[in-house]
């Protein structure tokens, strides 16, 4: 979603938070702005646009001041323009805020404050916390804002600041915030990655936190004014890993990290065919396991089903995190949930959590941002250490999630008297080098990808353990080319998609050798015969495949149960080429945000 930052000190904020916007651009970029205080007056600058556009504005060369916030967006109310791009300001123009979430009950405020003669001017719900602030305001920003909390409803992060008050007021309700320490400099952030150039040593505020900082200090309250002790904590992850370091885009980057990625997930966590992770559970107590997640994350959790059940016997069930949510699920304190997130933020994860909190359930997260609020919140957890993800699409957290998934399924064996799956340990040593061998052949399938950017259908099947691996491989390419796919079980797809086959519609099969080989070829058949173009991801030495398909692309022989993680490579390399050949950026896709905070 948006991404906030602020500044205070004793420098020039605006490169600082110039910098601190470009590190937040992938949560959010259809408008941008910043608003300093200089000689106690608000100067405010906002661009519809990238934050290139807020660079290149004329005004831009005047702004100055040592203590500043800036936002970069991602709309939610009202449209993409200027005038709803953050920072808002109160009426006379001394408040400013940004926000990062969604003001619930901003209509009744609106109407509340406009009887009071407040001019609201944007379409949007966070106007009316700068105009709310401004009513409490007696000459304590603090109290202010205290005051104008008890009428919010809804889920944000805000950093707010007065022009007579040297401070910034930063509050955490559902959607993250950080504070970053500096030397006689503070920073507040919606992410880490806006502080890697700055600072390592921050603060997380948890949600119903006010934090008041100054360029020396910082106090954290709760919402009823009651100081809290806070710990500093130390951010692992550097600058240059947030670098594209020669890529094009933060996705080929992060698709070509996948075999380190899954090294670092893997590593010390298998020792003498042993699994070690420190998990504050016991399997044997578990009677079944719900699986929970959004988008790409609750692909793996599919896949994640395959893995657990066949290894563990372990009943599992998939679920979406926002239908989960709000359904009054039957789950119990027998039961483990399980939450997998990327980000670790996903505003419908952090919900679904909450609710099998609160009927008792044990919990397990599956995440990769270190200090996130799902890993915060859960009983126990596994991080991916895959490295920042910065590409809007998920690439490397998948083939990481299926990775951590794979060693909980062997870890459970484990604990539950059984040796390990000898095979599959072994098989996970070899994993790395496997993707390697994949994504040396990535100009390959960048030739199939020069045939596909004028289709506006693809269809993607798969069987089995790699039934996910189609639906995540139609994801990839919907989110980032526009192009229209669907991801379907092979054999379903007599049951209406067949309908749709002609010689113009691709249909990619998920078709490694498995043991529903036979069927899946019959299926390859099918679409054969009514002339669809056929691309297929099978096996090495497959020539009865390869005979049928239009284009190949091979995979090295690996377990079944991790095949997912090698097939989904190459579908993940053709949505991007075909993206890139269409010229579009595959890093920020229309409409799309790196991190959903919002509902
Ligand atoms: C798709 C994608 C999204 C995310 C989803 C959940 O490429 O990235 O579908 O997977 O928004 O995000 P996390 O995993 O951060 O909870």
């Amino acid at each position: 979603m948006c991404g906030i930052i602020g500044y205070i000190g004793n420098k020039n904020s605006i490169p600082t938070l110039i910098k601190g916007l470009e590190r937040l651009e992938y949560r959010g970029y259809d408008s941008a702005g910043i608003c300093t205080i200089q000689n106690q007056r608000l100067k405010n600058l906002k661009v519809k646009g990238r934050i290139s556009g807020l660079k290149k504005n004329l005004e831009f060369k005047n702004l100055e001041g040592n203590i500043g916030i800036a936002q970069t967006r991602w709309a939610t109310h009202g449209a993409p323009s200027k005038i709803n791009a953050h920072p808002h300001l109160d009426c006379k123009g001394e408040i400013a805020i940004v926000h990062n979430g969604i003001i619930e009950n901003y209509q009744a405020l609106k109407d509340i404050l406009e009887k009071e003669g407040h001019k609201i001017v944007s379409a949007t719900d966070s106007e009316i916390i700068a105009h709310l602030i401004e009513k409490f305001y007696q000459g304590d920003l603090e109290r202010a804002v205290m005051r104008a909390l008890k009428l919010l409803e809804g889920a944000f992060g805000l950093a707010i600041i007065h022009a007579k008050e040297p401070k910034i007021v930063v509050v955490r309700k559902g959607s993250p915030l950080i504070i970053g320490k500096g030397s006689n400099e503070m920073f507040v952030a919606s992410d880490a990655a806006a502080l890697l150039d700055q600072t390592r040593k921050v603060v997380y505020l948890q949600d119903n936190e006010l934090a008041t900082v100054t360029a020396n200090s910082f106090s954290v309250k709760n919402l009823d004014g009651k100081e809290i002790e806070k710990e500093i904590e130390e951010i692992k992850w550097t600058a240059g890993q947030i670098e594209k370091k020669g890529y094009k885009h933060f996705m080929l980057k992060e698709i070509f990290e996948q075999p380190q990625a899954l090294e670092n997930t893997l590593r010390g966590r298998i020792k003498e065919k042993k699994i070690k992770l420190s998990l504050n559970l016991d399997p044997n107590s578990i009677k079944r396991i719900v699986l929970i997640a959004c988008g790409t994350s609750w692909h793996a959790c599919l896949v994640g089903k395959y893995i657990i059940e066949k290894l563990t016997k372990i009943p599992v069930e998939v679920d979406y995190a926002s239908e989960f949510r709000y359904r009054n699920p039957l789950v119990a304190s027998q039961d483990l949930l399980i939450t997998i997130s990327q980000s670790g933020e996903t505003a419908d994860t952090l919900g679904a959590l909450k609710e099998a909190e609160l009927k008792r359930a044990k919990t397990l997260g599956i995440v990769n941002v270190v200090g996130s609020t799902v890993s915060r919140e859960v009983d126990s957890g596994i991080f991916l250490h895959a490295g920042p993800e910065i590409g809007v699409a998920s690439t490397k957290a998948f083939t990481c999630q299926l990775t951590a998934l794979t060693l909980l399924a062997l870890y459970f064996q484990q604990e539950k008297g059984i040796s390990p799956d000898k095979e599959i340990l072994e098989e996970l040593k070899n994993i790395s080098k496997k993707i390697q061998l994949i994504l040396k052949e990535a100009d390959k399938i960048k030739a199939v990808a020069e045939g596909f950017t004028e289709n506006k259908n693809f269809l993607y099947l798969g069987r089995g353990i790699n039934f996910p691996v189609a639906l995540e491989g139609a994801l990839k390419l919907k989110e980032i080319s526009y192009i229209h796919a669907e991801g379907y079980p092979a054999a379903e797809m007599k049951h209406g998609p067949i309908a749709l086959i002609d010689k113009d519609m691709p249909v990619v099969f998920v078709a490694t050798r498995d043991q529903t080989y036979n069927k899946i070829l019959s299926n390859i058949e099918e679409v054969k015969a009514r002339k669809g173009r056929i691309i297929t991801v099978i096996s090495k030495e497959d020539s009865k495949i390869e005979e049928l398909s239009d284009f190949i692309i091979k995979i090295p022989e690996t377990n079944e149960l991790l095949s997912p993680i090698l097939n989904v490579v190459p579908l993940q390399l053709l949505a991007y080429y075909i993206a890139d050949l269409k010229n579009i950026d595959p890093d920020r896709p229309r409409n799309l945000a790196k991190s959903v905070t919002v509902e």
